[in-house]
């Protein structure tokens, strides 16, 4: 693999190497399994893939998040070394090089921006929306590889390319956990250890509201929910909603779902004084 950190560089190589399909992994570091895992779902489908490890600023609506946010440049490079090939490219640009003058662009996505991560952190998925809609120019990707456990994020991007009309094709890749069900995230190496033995409660909770639709209606699986996060020390939900793939419309009544579509459970909680979330499909049958 190659790192290059400027975008004259990355575009004459992108070039030179004439490879396709090319796949692109955007991320923003403190790489664990997780990420590695969009990589190898790109592997057999793409001659080229190229992973950018870049902390977008404009995204982070919490200065202090940014700050702390882990930034493990070394080892990072070291876990992409395993997987990625000769020809392939990790971008590491200076914020500098993606923002030369303020993005002053505004994106609108709907209801997307009505529910969950939009109300709670207001200006989110435009900063997300400006790097994404950045890296694509630049890099031109075929595909494009987002991981379903930024459920939001994912529904966002898809809308994006919509209103773009840009060919890319957006991929949503499954939520790798650690061993005791907690999903993996670069944030779970900011929580105190006692937070950190708890926190499987988060997967466990949403797993058995997942199995409780079948018997209970909605407002009693959410009770439930509430309960069983804020049993546990410094817990404190932030959301559970149940919402459909596409638009992300919360249902507040087991009638109004139907059964030709895919709905999914999505949690935030705030685990100590780290923001973590987590989903899962929630089926009727
Ligand atoms: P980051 O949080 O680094 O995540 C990069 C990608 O990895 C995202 O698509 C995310 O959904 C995926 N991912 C994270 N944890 C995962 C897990 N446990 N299983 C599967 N996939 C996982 O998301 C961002 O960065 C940024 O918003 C970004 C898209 C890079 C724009 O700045």
């Amino acid at each position: 693999m190659k790192v290059i950190s400027t975008i004259s560089e990355l575009q004459s190589r992108i070039k030179s190497l004439n490879l396709s399909p090319v796949g692109f992994v955007p991320t923003m570091g403190a790489l664990h399994k997780g990420h590695l895992s969009l990589v190898e779902r790109a592997i057999p489908d793409c001659p080229l893939i190229i992973v950018s490890i870049f902390v977008n600023p404009t995204q982070f609506n919490d200065k202090n998040d940014l700050k702390n946010y882990p930034r493990t440049l070394d080892s990072d490079l070291e876990m992409l070394d395993t997987v990625l090939r000769q020809a392939d490219i990790v971008f590491t640009p200076s914020v500098e090089e993606m923002y030369p003058a303020e993005d002053k662009r505004v994106f609108r996505f709907g209801n997307l921006d009505n529910v969950m991560e939009a109300l709670h952190r207001p200006g989110h998925f435009n900063g997300v929306a400006q790097i994404v809609s950045r890296f694509f120019e630049i890099i031109k990707p075929d595909i494009a590889i987002f991981g379903l456990k930024d459920f939001q994020q994912l529904a966002v991007i898809k809308e994006m390319v919509r209103q773009t009309r840009d060919k890319v094709k957006i991929v949503g890749s499954p939520i790798i956990r650690e061993a005791d069900g907690l999903a993996m995230s670069s944030r779970n190496m900011l929580l105190e250890p006692e937070i950190r033995k708890n926190a499987p409660i988060i997967y466990k909770t949403i797993k058995q509201a997942s199995s409780m639709i079948r018997e209970k209606d909605i407002p009693e699986i959410k009770s439930f929910v509430k309960g069983s996060i804020e049993n546990a020390e410094n817990f404190e939900l932030i959301y559970f909603d149940i919402v459909d793939e596409l638009e992300l419309k919360p249902v507040t009544k087991k009638t109004k779902m139907n059964a030709g579509k895919k709905y999914y459970g999505c949690i935030a909680v705030k685990a100590g004084k780290i923001r973590l979330i987590d989903n899962i499909e929630i089926g009727l049958d």
